[in-house]
């Protein structure tokens, strides 16, 4: 192609994918096919590596990373990055509330909530409409040049909707779910866990290779705009307003309070939803609605008068370490844990806390005995905060990594460029017993009833040595087990036959194969279509797939040629277990763009399957009920999300009316 009709058709392909992508991750309603997605996106690469002088600030092939970089440069802000006053108590945002009304001369005051998210204040530059470079927060006056990284945050517009001069604010985080995924796989790499939610969005956004802080899970939400030049804008609700029709995702939880009373409504509101939140937050922050109000209000050098950030209580106690074990998991990591003097934090008693490996140990300097301070964010496992040194009796006993395994006893191997010390025996029980869980896991073969406890009794009664032997069970041999009722027995005998028949990328997901995560399975049941055929691919037919590097190729083909997987193989064909990924069906989209939340008790389908029925017909599932959910499907004793649902006036179907939705034979 000449350069001229390239360039225009560079132009013409920047404003498709840009606003593709807008549906599918602001929006959350993508309108085309993935693959037609990924076919515009490999034009434009082609088109701009023909022609590099034709490249621009608004292409989205900034979302894969750029190269890496040695250090951050510096951004000096220009209007600095606050902080907020926080309240801890109702009187304490009263207040707040009495001097505004003091300072304003006012009786009530209009506050716009919204959820104090979680992440990290980012500060981003947009000139004549485009990207052109994102900060972090740093001392609030001088941050770090983070824009290569920002790129790569799918629901960040490198184009806005509008071509001008703004600089808006807003918070990076990342979703529970997104955090949840990449401890997993970071787990399987032998790498050492990020914390919580918040941590991990900050190490990814201080990556300084943008093509590793691409495969991170991040995502932004905008809530102000600052050097606003557009006067017509008069409130922080328009401001909101205008943000999302700039195309920013924008919190939906956000209300307009008319008043104290209204305000405190709001806090309890969003106290009662949070946990029910994709992403994490920590209270709810007001803010004075009208812009000539806040100016009035002015700031003090750390925090604006007109915003204050009323924080939920913080699930936080203090409770002594009576012991560290260590523990092994599917792939052999072993894991120091904490077992602590049991201690309640938001409504659940807390026994033990994760301390990742002995390095985290070392840098918290945790010893046995010690009293330390334990948080609990969310449902998030409980983390250990803090040593307190100064309650040290002297008879604490630090800890040491014992160098075998506990379980099997063998010599425990930290292998190159790993934090975890690794248990390399195989048939080691422990391994076994955490292989059948991982199995048996929802997003595996979804075997609902065999747990933790479960798995270990089987395996310890000799009756299964490996997930093979899961599909040769009887309805004697469960009874033989004790707590094992004829009821469970049979019900987990039907579980089990069911799971015969899911598709090829959950069985290959619940082999347990190192750095085979749920989308690698994907990928490779989508491509190769049946276990034979993945087991006999060579090293160079796996790579040549997109996604699939030497590491993951090397750990496949060494697993199918281990006598174990040709065991257990041989033992599931037996049970003729599916080896098959299943075609997908064309023109099934007819959900696409609504969405779903689950509540109660489904009877015929678990919520996996559920979950998996309607997005494969390109519908979506939300964990919470909100304005924007079309659907709730309401189980047996379903309770608050069905409360609210009808307060919305969402459309709330039984299970049957679920089932007729999806054109299945009613019951
Ligand atoms: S407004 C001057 N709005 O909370 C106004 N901040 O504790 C300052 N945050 O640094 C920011 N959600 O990282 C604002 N909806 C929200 C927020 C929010 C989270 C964070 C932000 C800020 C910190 C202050």
């Amino acid at each position: 192609m000449d350069r001229e009709p390239a360039a225009r058709r560079l132009t013409e392909l920047r404003e498709l994918i840009n606003e593709h992508n807008y549906y599918y991750h602001v929006l959350d309603a993508p309108c085309i096919s993935d693959a037609l997605f990924d076919q515009y996106m490999q034009e434009l690469m082609q088109l701009e590596s023909l022609y590099p002088e034709l490249s621009s600030d608004d292409s989205p092939s900034r979302r894969l990373g750029g190269p890496p970089i040695s250090a951050f440069a510096e951004v000096r802000h220009l209007v600095p990055m606050l902080s907020l006053d926080n309240a801890f108590t109702g009187d304490a945002l009263l207040a707040f509330y009495r001097r505004l009304q003091k300072i304003f001369g006012m009786g009530s005051i209009t506050l716009v909530g919204e959820p104090k998210i979680d992440g990290l204040a980012v500060s981003l530059y947009y000139e004549d409409g485009k990207f052109v470079r994102g900060a972090t927060r740093g001392d609030g006056y001088r941050g770090e040049d983070i824009t290569a990284n920002l790129c790569t945050i799918r629901s960040l517009p490198l184009r806005l909707r509008e071509d001008i001069r703004a600089e808006v604010r807003g918070e990076v985080f990342m979703t529970r779910e997104g955090f949840a995924r990449l401890n997993r796989e970071r787990e399987q790499e032998g790498l050492s866990l990020f914390a919580n939610p918040r941590n991990a969005a900050a190490g990814s956004l201080r990556q300084l290779d943008p093509a590793v802080a691409a495969q991170r899970p991040l995502d932004l939400f905008a809530y102000s705009l600052v050097n606003l030049s557009n006067k017509s804008i008069t409130s922080q609700w328009e401001i909101l307003a205008l943000l999302k029709a700039l195309g920013f995702k924008v919190n939906a939880h956000v209300s307009l309070l008319q008043d104290l009373d209204e305000a405190l409504h709001f806090y309890a509101e969003i106290n009662t939803l949070r946990h029910s939140l994709p992403y994490e937050i920590d209270g709810v922050v007001y803010k004075v609605n009208d812009l000539l109000l806040q100016e009035k209000a002015g700031s003090t050098s750390r925090a604006p008068r007109w915003a204050i950030a009323y924080k939920f209580a913080a699930a936080e106690g203090i409770t002594r370490i009576r012991d560290i074990t260590v523990t092994v998991g599917r792939t052999g990591t072993i894991t120091p844990l904490a077992e602590l003097d049991p201690l309640l934090l938001s409504g659940s008693l807390v026994k033990r806390a994760s301390l990742h490996n002995e390095w985290i140990v070392r840098e918290k300097d945790v010893m046995i005995g010690d009293m330390v301070v334990v948080h609990k964010a969310g449902e998030i496992i409980p983390e250990i905060v803090m040593v307190l040194k100064k309650r040290r009796s002297g008879g604490e006993r630090p800890f040491i990594m014992p160098q075998s395994c506990p379980s099997c006893g063998r010599e425990a191997k930290r292998l190159q460029g790993e934090a975890a010390l690794r248990c390399l025996n195989p048939a080691c029980p422990a391994q076994v017993v955490e292989r059948i869980i991982h199995f048996a896991s929802r997003e595996a073969m979804d075997i609902s009833g065999l747990g933790e406890s479960l798995a270990a009794q089987l395996y310890h009664s000799g009756l299964v040595h490996d997930v093979g032997d899961l599909y040769a069970l009887t309805a004697e041999d469960l009874l033989k087990l004790e707590r094992l009722g004829e009821k469970s027995a049979n019900n987990l005998l039907n579980v089990l036959e069911r799971s015969k028949n899911n598709p090829l990328h959950r069985l290959l997901y619940g082999l347990g194969i190192r750095l085979v995560g749920e989308r690698a399975a994907r990928l490779l049941a989508a491509h190769f279509g049946s276990l034979p055929c993945l087991a006999a691919a060579t090293s160079a037919e796996l790579i040549a797939l997109k996604e699939i590097g030497p590491r993951i190729a090397f750990s496949l083909i060494s697993f199918f040629q281990g006598a174990e997987a040709k065991t257990v193989i041989h033992k599931l064909k037996q049970a003729e277990v599916n080896f098959l990924e299943e075609q997908e069906k064309e023109g099934q989209e007819d959900l696409a763009g609504k969405s779903f939340v689950f509540t109660g008790t489904l009877q015929r389908f678990t919520r996996q399957q559920a979950k998996e029925m309607v997005e494969g017909r390109g519908g979506k599932v939300l964990s919470a009920v909100s304005k924007n959910v079309d659907y709730l499907i309401a189980g047996g004793t379903a309770g608050s999300k069905l409360t609210r649902a009808r307060e919305l006036g969402i459309t709330v179907l039984g299970e049957e009316g679920f089932a007729e939705l999806l054109n299945q034979e009613p019951f």
